[in-house]
């Protein structure tokens, strides 16, 4: 059966209707759902009801899934979910309650950042909680040609610590880091300008959460350049921003957007689990 493929705004994003991911291994709807992710970086797969298994195995068509740094919010039985929730049980807090309230793009920080994440949403506030989306695509090729030669060649610095130490200081229910965990955080360095390697596009890729400085640059000239760059990739005629339904399942690509997860009324839950699948070393 077809699925229905309907672009969400003039900037990138669409939903996808009459799909059924229980059925996972169904080759033709997963070539469409392939092709709607590859041409519109971000898609919101309407009406699904699955289980953390079925999720798993559809991230699983994309590549390996990737684990989160963050073991206390992994689902017990299945440590390819990370928990995003304000839940708790006997009192204790079952999933990051916080992420992503600011503009970043997914893992980063790490080697080989994520192609991209797929979050499914169990349980949504009545209000708030939306998603903003950056399509760095659209950002690149905005860019006046002076700041793209400006910063053709030049690598971006990343770090989780700072900001994962920021997060903490607002919220006490995040554990502070291992020595295991701290092992696994070194910085490293991505091209400020990626090419996607499945459409060959070029993408500006920093993002305000992760990247911390520019490599061979003076501190305050790359912080300079950096908060330039940061800017002017959120000006709104960038941004898509999604408003969730219930048992949508949302999958964007990382290699081509950032997103900011924002706030929302406390006393509502919201509830999603999320997968990662793997990528490639930026180039
Ligand atoms: C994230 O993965 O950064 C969180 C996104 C969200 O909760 O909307």
């Amino acid at each position: 059966m077809a699925i229905e493929v309907n672009p969400l705004s003039d900037v990138f994003g669409a939903e996808i209707l009459g799909a059924d991911l229980n059925r996972f291994d169904d080759e033709q709807q997963f070539e469409q759902i392939r092709d709607a992710f590859l041409a519109h970086g971000v898609i919101a797969i309407r009406n699904q009801e699955i289980s953390p298994e079925v999720q798993i195995a559809f991230g699983r068509r994309f590549g390996a899934l990737q684990t989160h740094v963050l073991k206390k919010f992994l689902l017990p039985e299945h440590p390819e979910i990370l928990v995003l929730s304000n839940r708790r049980e006997n009192g204790e807090p079952i999933g990051v309650s916080d992420a992503g309230r600011h503009w970043h793009t997914d893992m980063s920080y790490t080697e080989r950042p994520p192609l991209g994440s797929m979050l499914y949403a169990h349980e949504i506030p009545p209000e708030g909680g939306d998603t903003l989306f950056a399509n760095m695509h659209a950002v690149y090729d905005a860019l006046p040609d002076l700041m793209k030669r400006r910063i053709e060649g030049l690598n971006g610095v990343y770090d989780y610590k700072r900001d994962y130490e920021k997060a903490r200081q607002k919220n006490p229910d995040r554990p502070p880091l291992s020595s295991a965990q701290l092992a696994d955080l070194s910085e490293v360095t991505h091209p400020l300008v990626r090419t996607h390697p499945d459409t060959g596009r070029k993408a500006l890729y920093v993002n305000e959460g992760h990247t911390t400085g520019i490599e061979g640059l003076a501190e305050e000239t790359g912080r300079d350049l950096l908060a330039e760059l940061f800017a002017f990739s959120t000006l709104p005629e960038f941004i898509y921003r999604h408003r969730w339904h219930r048992h949508d399942v949302l999958f964007w690509d990382n290699r081509r957007a950032l997103h900011h997860a924002l706030a929302y009324d406390m006393h509502y839950t919201r509830h999603m689990h999320r997968v990662t699948v793997a990528g490639d070393k930026p180039f």
